[in-house]
């Protein structure tokens, strides 16, 4: 059977089955439901989209896997020339990977064998954020703060190469002076803070990190698994604020098919470069630059050129804030929203029990968790199915 995500399968309720999926829409046998969330934020053209799906059908026809590891093919060679071209900077290097989790795991490690690679074996310190997630394999879960990881703690005990800060200019500062040449890498989720609260924060404290990272010699690595692909409102936060690695995920096929990919820049990428075999990144996931995936990616990144996406998610952010503009309730802590996504934390979990029924059966499809009500909707949504979501956030409230 199953083992469900994220349950105790003892007490769970039976998960909804899903017989079809369009646009923003799926399909249990009984209802026709918006998903607000896009199937973990990734699904950003709708479920079914034609142009990802031919995509993936003609390379299938071609051939659907081959490994990178002594072989290479157009798919893969395409789209890390796409992401070359399209990713600001001298964000040049594409390593694919299969998941978010391992691609931040690869980030980290090529964090870490950087300064090894030059004998410095005393930066091994990952300065990250409260409230951070960065996915649930062994070392994302240590560098995030999340409490998935809590069992580990209880186990093992305190985590003693990790740091972690709030998003606060001063407790930055204190961090980078204190730890200083222990430093490896500073990895943020850049703005939006997802599994963590869908926390938002302000682009100063990743400028002032910039300066810091800098001046201290440390590597700056933007987890953008969820944010990149528009969901902030900009394109990538290194459009913004270059990092020295930048991590992609969810959306990078349009959610149709798993895959992500790390990109380092030309300074970590020539910390490696050399005629020392031992310099090598030893990593590679047998399905990494999957053709199937490639071909989704190299679809779906054409689709948000071509599509004028950044104006429809600024239209989305506008309808979002116009709709929620003055609504209150005594259970609610905060109303935030950031480009696609708004979330309303509430003050106590209780407040949140029942509301994925409630909006079942308004026909909408919602996973709050913990203090979190929120929507990261798909990009296509159109202006009344993003009400119908917005409604029924607050209908929850003034039932
Ligand atoms: C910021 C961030 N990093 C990494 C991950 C992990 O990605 P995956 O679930 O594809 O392993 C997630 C997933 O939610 C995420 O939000």
């Amino acid at each position: 059977m199953i083992w469900y995500p994220y349950e105790q399968m003892k007490t769970m309720k039976s998960p909804y089955k899903i017989v079809d999926a369009n646009g923003v829409y799926i399909y249990t046998e009984e209802r026709k439901l918006i998903d607000s969330v896009s199937s973990w934020w990734c699904m950003i053209h709708g479920y079914k989209n034609p142009t990802i799906t031919n995509a993936i059908k003609n390379q299938l026809d071609n051939f659907a896997h081959v490994m990178l590891g002594g072989l290479t093919h157009e798919p893969a060679e395409k789209l890390s020339k796409k992401l070359q071209e399209w990713l600001p900077g001298d964000l040049d290097y594409c390593f694919f990977s299969d998941s978010g989790s391992v691609a931040v795991e690869v980030a980290l490690k090529m964090a870490l064998q950087y300064y090894v690679n030059q004998g410095d074996l005393k930066r091994i310190k990952v300065l990250s954020l409260t409230h951070s997630y960065h996915g649930d394999t062994f070392k994302t879960m240590e560098v995030g703060d999340d409490e998935d990881y809590h069992f580990v703690l209880e186990a093992y005990g305190a985590k003693t190469n990790v740091i972690n800060i709030p998003t606060e200019i001063p407790a930055l500062e204190e961090a980078f002076e204190k730890y200083n040449e222990e430093l490896n890498c500073f990895i943020v989720e850049p703005l939006l803070q997802g599994a963590g609260g869908m926390r938002m924060y302000d682009i100063s404290f990743l400028k002032r990190a910039r300066e810091l990272c800098d001046k201290y010699g440390v590597l700056l690595i933007f987890d953008e698994v969820a944010t990149g692909f528009g969901r902030t409102g900009y394109r990538f936060v290194a459009d913004e604020v270059l990092p020295d690695i930048i991590v992609l995920g969810k959306a990078l096929t349009g959610g149709h098919i798993g895959h992500a990919a790390t990109v380092a820049n030309h300074k970590v990428y020539n910390g490696f470069y050399s005629d020392n075999p031992s310099h090598a990144l030893m990593h590679g996931p047998t399905f990494m630059g999957n053709a199937l995936a490639c071909s989704a990616a190299l679809a779906s990144i054409e689709l948000f050129e071509k599509g004028n996406y950044m104006e429809k998610i600024k239209n989305i952010e506008a309808i979002m804030k116009r709709e929620m503009e003055g609504f209150s309730d005594s259970r609610i802590k905060e109303v935030r929203i950031m480009g696609g996504c708004v979330c309303i934390e509430v003050l106590e979990e209780e407040t949140l029990k029942g509301f994925q029924e409630f909006a079942y059966n308004r026909g909408v499809f919602c996973r709050p968790f913990i203090k979190y009500m929120y929507a990261m909707v798909p990009y296509i949504i159109e202006e009344d199915e993003l009400i119908t979501i917005l409604d029924t956030m607050k209908a929850w409230f003034t039932r």
